[in-house]
C-alpha cells in the first residue's frame, strides 16, 4: 500500500478526552480520499498527525514504505515529503506569488527553483500573476497559489484542510473540478478534509466518515454518499 495508517490514537495535552480513536486507513497511489465529519470530529487533527505536527499516543504511519511515525520513530514534518494546504491558505503576505511558491524549494539550485516555479504557475494557470502579492489576488487565486506551493516540491502525499471553505459557492464548484483534473494529471495521492458532502462526492474516489474521532463509515464516494 502507498499509504498505511494503523491504529492511531491521540489526545491533546490539555484535553482529557481521546480525540482520535483507533484510526486506520490504507491509500493506493494516486487515490483521492476525503475525510468528512462535523466540526470538532477530529478531521484537522488527523491531517496534523499525518503531517507530523502532532505526535500520536500510539499507531503507525507509513508513506511509500517509509515509517513516518511508530513507537520508536518520528520523522520531522519537513522531512516527510508531505504537502499541506491549510484552510486559510497560510500564504506569506510579504512575499509575491513567486516568492511564496519558491519557499520550500531550498534544496534546489536557484536555476532549478525558477524552472519549477514556472512549471507549477503554468499548472495552476497563474503565470501572469507571479509578481503580485496575496492581497492583490482573489480568494480563488490565493487558493491556487497555496496549491501550487504545496505541489512545487512534488510531495509524496498532499493534504488539504477544507480547501474550499473560504470561497463562494459558484467558485467552489469551478475550482473543485479544476482541482480534480490537476490532482489526477499530476497523479498526486491526496487526502482532503471537508464538512461538505458535495465537495467529497465531486472530488474524492473514496470517503471516510468521522464522528467524534472514530471512523463510522468508509466506501466509494458516490456510493457511500448516495
Ligand atoms: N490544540 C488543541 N488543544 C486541545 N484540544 C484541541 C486542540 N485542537 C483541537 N482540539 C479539540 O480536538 C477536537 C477535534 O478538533 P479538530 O481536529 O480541529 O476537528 P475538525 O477539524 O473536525 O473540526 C475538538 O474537540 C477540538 O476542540
Ligand atoms: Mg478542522
Amino acid at each position: 500500500m502507498y499509504v498505511e495508517i494503523v491504529g492511531l490514537n491521540f489526545r491533546y495535552r490539555k484535553s482529557h478526552d481521546k480525540i482520535i480513536k483507533n484510526f486506520s486507513l490504507e491509500i493506493s497511489s494516486g487515490e483521492i480520499i476525503s475525510v468528512i465529519g462535523e466540526s470538532g470530529s477530529g478531521k484537522s487533527t488527523i491531517l496534523r498527525l499525518i503531517a507530523g505536527l502532532e505526535i500520536p499516543e500510539s499507531g503507525i504511519i507509513k508513506v511509500k514504505n517509509r515509517i513516518m511515525v511508530d513507537e520508536t520513530t518520528f520523522i520531522n514534518p519537513e522531512k516527510r515529503g508531505i504537502g499541506m494546504v491549510f484552510q486559510d491558505y497560510a500564504l506569506f503576505p510579504h512575499k509575491t506569488v513567486e516568492g511564496n511558491i519558491r519557499f520550500g524549494l531550498n534544496a534546489l539550485s536557484s536555476q532549478k527553483q525558477k524552472i519549477r516555479v514556472e512549471e507549477v504557475l503554468h499548472l495552476v494557470n497563474l503565470t501572469a500573476y507571479k509578481k503580485r502579492y496575496p492581497y492583490e489576488l482573489s480568494g480563488g487565486q490565493q487558493q491556487r497559489v497555496a496549491l501550487a506551493r504545496a505541489l512545487a516540491a512534488k510531495p509524496a502525499l498532499l493534504l488539504m484542510d477544507e480547501p474550499f471553505s473560504n470561497l463562494d459557492r459558484e467558485l467552489q464548484n469551478k475550482i473543485r473540478d479544476e482541482l480534480k483534473i490537476l490532482i489526477k494529471q499530476t497523479n498526486t495521492t491526496t487526502i482532503f478534509v471537508t464538512h461538505d458532502r458535495e465537495d467529497a462526492k465531486a472530488l474524492a474516489d473514496r470517503i471516510i466518515i468521522l464522528n467524534k474521532g472514530e471512523v463510522v463509515k468508509t466506501g466509494e464516494a458516490k456510493v457511500a454518499l448516495a
